[in-house]
């Protein structure tokens, strides 16, 4: 595996490159779900690169950029063993200068849910994926669902900008009891952890919901606004595909997202219906 710190090094070796390039954007502290990811891109394409960039620009003042894990060692062992071939991980200086242009998210699906709880957040984001599938010029990128919105924008400015790539979602991988894997699940502390679990069960809940017929929107968020008491709730929300707030769930074109905070750290899940 070779490990590559600037875009112009990175481009310079891919210059004359002709097979197929998967490529996973990860900001580390690796898990199973990002494992999963880079799993499925060794197996769909002849390389796989994989990215690690904690971008500044996609964390709002007061977040957690300074203390977001750092565990690069132990995400460059993931990496080799999984069968990565190129690690790219550049610094901030690396990514950007002074006074740049940016991708600006749409006005309205950009500033609903994650976007009204974090303006900006997906401005930046945005902006670095943007740079990063232009440097690496993939034939695949591939996202977890656990962030719908951020997979939803991210195959919306590739489609705006008629870009070439292939945006690959997969499911978002949980623990045995139910927690979506994530790189801030370490914030949590023992009680915090186990209060989370009331995330993953409202979700359960809706989908016995929907399952016994019912799809009124509102008699779901109620149900699973129950399950999730006493927790901090920031919004439990159902929408469409296209991030359109529906009054009935449309079976193949909803989804059900919750955000909510224990302690200082945010947790988001979801469930596509
Ligand atoms: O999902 C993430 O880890 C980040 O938002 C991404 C896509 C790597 C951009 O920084």
């Amino acid at each position: 595996m070779t490990i590559i710190q600037t875009p112009q090094e990175l481009q310079e070796l891919l210059k004359n490159e002709t097979q197929s390039i998967g490529f996973v954007p990860t900001m580390g502290a690796l898990h199973h779900g990002h494992l999963s990811l880079i799993e499925r891109s060794v197996k769909d394409n002849e390389l796989t690169i994989v990215s690690i960039f904690v971008n500044p620009t996609q964390f709002l003042e007061g977040e957690d950029l300074d203390k977001y894990p750092n565990k690069f060692d132990a995400d460059e062992k993931i990496c080799k063993i999984a069968g990565v071939d190129i690690l790219f991980y550049p610094q901030k200086e690396d990514m950007y200068e002074d006074d740049e242009i940016k991708v600006i998210a749409p006005n309205i699906r950009g500033f609903v849910l994650e976007g009204a709880m974090r303006p900006g957040h997906f401005d930046g984001v945005l902006t670095i994926v943007m740079k990063l599938l232009n440097i690496v010029s993939p034939t695949k990128a591939y996202f977890g669902k656990k962030d719908a919105q951020q997979l939803s924008l991210i195959s919306q400015m590739v489609r705006n900008f008629c870009m070439k790539v292939e945006i690959v979602p997969l499911e978002t991988v949980r623990e045995d009891d139910g927690l979506a894997l994530s790189s801030r699940n370490i914030y949590l502390d023992k009680a915090q952890r186990k209060e989370a679990l009331k995330i993953s069960s409202s979700l359960k809940k809706a989908t016995q919901t929907v399952m016994q017929g019912n799809l009124n929107v509102k008699e779901i968020q109620e149900e699973m606004e129950k399950v999730l008491s006493p927790l901090n709730v920031e919004y439990i929300s159902i929408v469409s595909r296209a991030f359109i707030p529906q009054k009935e769930i449309v079976i193949g074109d909803s989804i059900i997202l919750v955000a909510a905070k224990l302690g200082q750290t945010r947790l988001i899940d979801n469930l596509w219906i």
